[in-house]
């Protein structure tokens, strides 16, 4: 499916965006192996974390829909998974595949995890490696991608592990195995990451050790007391509308009920630096978590040299900061960032390769890339499957002096179901492409 994104006059209104995707497939995970039922509300509808939903499902748990954006899970308990018959198809999600392949090493059963062609192309290795040395058997294809094949009955041993990337999904993998196995797992990063795993198992009644860049817990007996939560929106989300609304000139838009998270919100702290005007409104706790409404209003942009402490923190922001830098007066620089060649795309090759069509001079770089503010030409452009690329670019095409042909978009759907209609609420000229 390609969308057509052309020029438009201010953003305005208010809205909130879906669910946290890393908090929604956590929220499943963990109520599908408490004892109990669990209430999970604003769980994201997307196409990822109904996958996760769906392969407990296959496992004999009870997931119940009884609204949208509402899920009972009626968990199993630790021990109470029952064993796939078929393979279980995590779609394109990455942090489905990695978190259950933690999960599933300490099952007494054998099981299968599939994907579509871009997960199908993700490293897997940085999970296998820490799970194999803890006990775990998965056999993979050659250079260690899916499908993995997932042997059961192993008895898994806690390690100390200091993972070689700064990755919450190696950490979480680690954690999750760390709950099957004997004695203690404890994980050290390079950079602190996202913590909803280690906050989210402490809730669900699992103790956990835990500061900023490291985490602990022990293994071997214990259980998981369900318990409800609530799943602030996806800043991640978000960011397309933060940076449409600080891009088009007289734009002015309240974002409700926004998680901020501080290790995810590296992009407002980068935007700031370049002068946007990023207001939050009503800073407050919910489920756990930090959230505030946000109100973003136009602010001409300057570049920046990005400083590498933030990548982390923005690491799923990448692609719109690369809009974001093509409309800004002067140069962005991105170092440090290779881990965007391993994202549901190569988010470094697609946005530079995309932008320059439309004119942007952008440097690519093996960890990052330079990128050249300036007019943002008509064209087509291809988001390569991915749902960020896509987003992104449909905010490029509301700065264009031309439309924008946007190819590829349908895994839009995996993480922001609905942003056409809320895209076009707020005032982007945004419609999808009927081929006849
Ligand atoms: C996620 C962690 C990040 C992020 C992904 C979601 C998570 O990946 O890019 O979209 O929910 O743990 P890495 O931890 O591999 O960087």
């Amino acid at each position: 499916m390609d969308w057509i994104s052309a020029p438009s006059g201010p953003l305005r209104g208010e809205l909130a965006v879906p669910g946290d995707k890393s908090v929604s497939h956590r929220a499943v995970m963990l109520a599908a192996l408490a004892d109990g039922a669990s209430r999970i509300r604003g769980f994201l509808e997307g196409e990822d974390t109904r996958a996760t939903a769906a392969v407990f499902a296959r496992m004999g748990v009870r997931v119940e829909a009884p609204s949208p954006g509402e899920r009972i899970v009626h968990g199993v308990g630790l021990h109470g998974l029952a064993a796939p018959e078929r393979p279980l198809d995590c779609g394109n999600s990455g942090t489905g595949m990695r978190l259950l392949a933690g999960l599933l090493a300490g099952q007494a059963f054998d099981a299968e995890l599939v994907g579509d062609a871009s997960l199908s192309r993700r490293p897997m290795g940085r999970v296998i490696e820490p799970l194999t040395a803890m006990g775990a058997s998965i056999e993979t294809e050659p250079g260690g991608l899916p499908p993995l094949r997932i042997r059961g009955g192993r008895r898994l041993h806690g390690i100390a592990y200091a993972p070689p990337v700064a990755s919450a999904q190696v950490k979480s993998a680690v954690l999750l195995a760390g709950l099957y196995a004997g004695g203690e797992t404890a994980v050290r990063e390079l950079r602190p990451t996202r913590d909803y795993t280690e906050r989210m198992l402490g809730a669900f009644g699992w103790p956990v050790a835990c500061g900023p860049g490291w985490a602990r817990l022990a293994g071997g007996g214990g259980r998981l007391r369900a318990t409800d939560v609530e799943v602030p929106a996806d800043f991640s989300s978000a960011a397309f509308f933060i940076v449409a609304a600080t891009l088009v000139p007289g734009s002015e838009l309240r974002l409700r009920r926004v998680g901020l998270h501080p290790r995810r919100t590296g992009l407002l702290a980068a935007l700031r630096r370049m002068g946007a005007d990023i207001r939050e409104d009503d800073p407050r706790e919910e489920g756990g978590e930090p959230v505030a409404d946000l109100i973003v209003r136009h602010a001409p942009l300057t570049g920046i040299d990005l400083p590498e402490a933030l990548v982390a923190d923005m690491i799923d922001e990448f692609p719109a900061l690369f809009v974001a830098a093509a409309a800004a007066r002067g140069s962005t620089t991105i170092r440090g960032a290779d881990e965007l060649r391993v994202k549901e795309s190569d988010r470094i090759a697609v946005m530079a390769h995309g932008l320059r069509t439309l004119g942007v001079r952008v440097e690519e770089r093996p960890d990052g890339a330079a990128i050249e503010g300036g007019a943002i030409g008509p064209g087509e452009v291809d988001s390569a499957g991915d749902h960020r690329c896509a987003m992104a670019f449909a905010v490029a095409g509301l700065l264009a002096r031309g439309p924008v042909r946007v190819g590829n978009c349908s895994n839009v759907a995996t993480s922001f179901p609905g942003f056409i209609d809320l895209a076009n609420g707020c005032g982007f000229a945004l419609r999808t492409m009927v081929d006849n």
